[in-house]
């Protein structure tokens, strides 16, 4: 076609020359550009492929190594090695003073609430553990003296090793030494305050428990017990229950009356409406995430410990069922697994003595009612209970292999 036309008229060839010549000259700077952009391409690709064979076989020796280093096979029950450095002779530790696992870990610290507040609300940003990591239910007595009911728990924890870690506040006149060192209870004490029921200060243990225990990065449940609680089934059946609820256990109910709605105070407005007001029992089973927001709780704890001190406000009663039906109702399932019968009416439940403790009533406990468990129909929804007496725990423990299998 250019040939025909430079044949033919030469002006209208340099029309077309001059007309096509800016065209063509793009066209060749565009190629030569696209070359230039496919040769640097070509270039980097070959970079990133040599780049990533490199990488690949670091990161394999670097995994060898790591997998060497932390999870020797000879290591003694306990997750995180503490290996020679084979370089600096300097014995290795690794994490294991960070998580306080060592030989010589202690519950005991000398932090002031707020410090231990802070310090138990941080949270690992790099979600995968570098070790092999167990997870474990944190079972905290909020107690006021002994534990009486303590010989019961030793069977049930008996064997689970590994799987459990207890934590206890108790008022700090109780005198401890006299636990056996042979005991699971034994050092299991955090630094306590006194208490006082129906107090804010209740509230406050109960944070103390849950900030203590979530300084263990393995502990992902947390289960509020009281000197009169017993477990209705065996070590296997509740951490099962436990790790594999879709849900967390704060009741949480909406009641009318001056026990219910009648505690609420209108200096709460307008952070807590009166709809929002909640009632239940203090007896709750959590999982992790939501330990962490009630210790790092800065905006409606304030409000509590403001209008929710004195006189008929029953703050431990009312402060996580409100808190958690407000912002994470989603993953409550609004009932405790602690069972316990109010039908006697007044400002306690039923006591059990010697005497109450029978099979066919342990077992109404363990079987009668019938609640949701993710999302399926069940009859076991309690998996502690509430109150025994000291004097019933020959009779508890006699039935206890019978029945609950350990
Ligand atoms: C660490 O090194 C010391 C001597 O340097 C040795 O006695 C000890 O057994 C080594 N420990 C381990 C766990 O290898
Ligand atoms: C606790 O009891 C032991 C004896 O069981 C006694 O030696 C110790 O002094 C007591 N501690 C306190 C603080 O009373
Ligand atoms: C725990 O109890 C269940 C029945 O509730 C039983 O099937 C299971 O074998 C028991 N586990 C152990 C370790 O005893
Ligand atoms: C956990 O629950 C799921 C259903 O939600 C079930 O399929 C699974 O077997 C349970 N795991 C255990 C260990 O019970
Ligand atoms: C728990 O209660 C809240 C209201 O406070 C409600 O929105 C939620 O659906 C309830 N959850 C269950 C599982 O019943």
């Amino acid at each position: 076609m250019k040939n025909s036309s430079s044949n033919n008229d030469n002006k209208q060839h340099r029309e077309e020359e001059e007309g096509r010549s800016p065209a063509a000259a793009y066209v060749r700077l565009l190629f030569s550009a696209q070359q230039l952009h496919l040769f640097n391409l070509f270039s980097h690709l070959l970079l990133l492929a040599f780049g990533f064979i490199i990488g690949i076989t670091l990161a394999f020796s670097v995994n060898h190594h790591q997998q060497l280093i932390i999870l020797p096979s000879n290591n003694n029950n306990n997750p995180i090695s503490s290996n020679n450095n084979s370089q600096s002779g300097i014995k290795r530790d690794g994490l294991r003073s960070f998580l306080g696992s060592g030989k010589e870990a202690t519950i005991m610290h000398d932090m002031k609430d707020d410090e231990l507040m802070w310090r138990a609300s941080m949270v690992p940003k790099i979600r995968e553990v570098p070790f092999r990591m167990t997870p474990k239910v944190a079972f905290m007595f909020l107690t006021r003296g002994p534990l009486y009911l303590g010989p019961l728990w030793e069977r049930f924890f008996k064997g689970n090793q590994g799987l459990y870690s207890i934590y206890i506040h108790s008022h700090p006149s109780f005198n401890a030494s006299s636990v056996p060192k042979t005991s699971v209870f034994f050092g299991r004490r955090i630094p306590s305050k006194g208490v006082r029921w129906g107090d804010l200060n209740m509230v406050d243990a109960e944070r103390r428990l849950l900030a203590n225990a979530l300084l263990d990065l393995s502990n992902q449940r947390f289960v509020l017990l009281s000197e009169t609680c017993i477990p209705l089934f065996n070590f296997s059946t509740v951490y099962r229950y436990l790790l594999n609820s879709s849900k967390t256990f704060v009741e949480a109910y909406d009641l009318a009356g001056p026990v219910g709605r009648g505690r609420y105070s209108p200096k709460m407005r307008p952070l807590i409406k009166p709809s929002q007001w909640r009632k239940g029992s203090q007896w709750f089973q959590i999982d992790r995430a939501l330990a962490l927001e009630v210790v790092s709780d800065r905006q409606y704890y304030p409000v509590f410990k403001k209008h929710c001190r004195y006189g008929g406000c029953i703050a431990d009663e009312h402060y996580l069922p409100t808190l958690v039906s407000i912002k994470f109702w989603r993953r409550n399932a609004n009932r405790t697994l602690t069972w316990v019968d109010w039908s006697k009416g007044g400002s306690h439940p039923s006591r059990y003595m010697r005497s109450d403790v029978t099979v066919p009533f342990l077992n109404r406990l363990r079987h009668a009612t019938r609640c949701r468990y993710n999302g399926k129909s069940t009859n076991v929804c309690h998996l502690f209970a509430r109150k025994f007496m000291p004097q019933s725990l020959d009779r508890l423990l006699r039935f206890a292999p019978r029945l609950m299998h350990f």
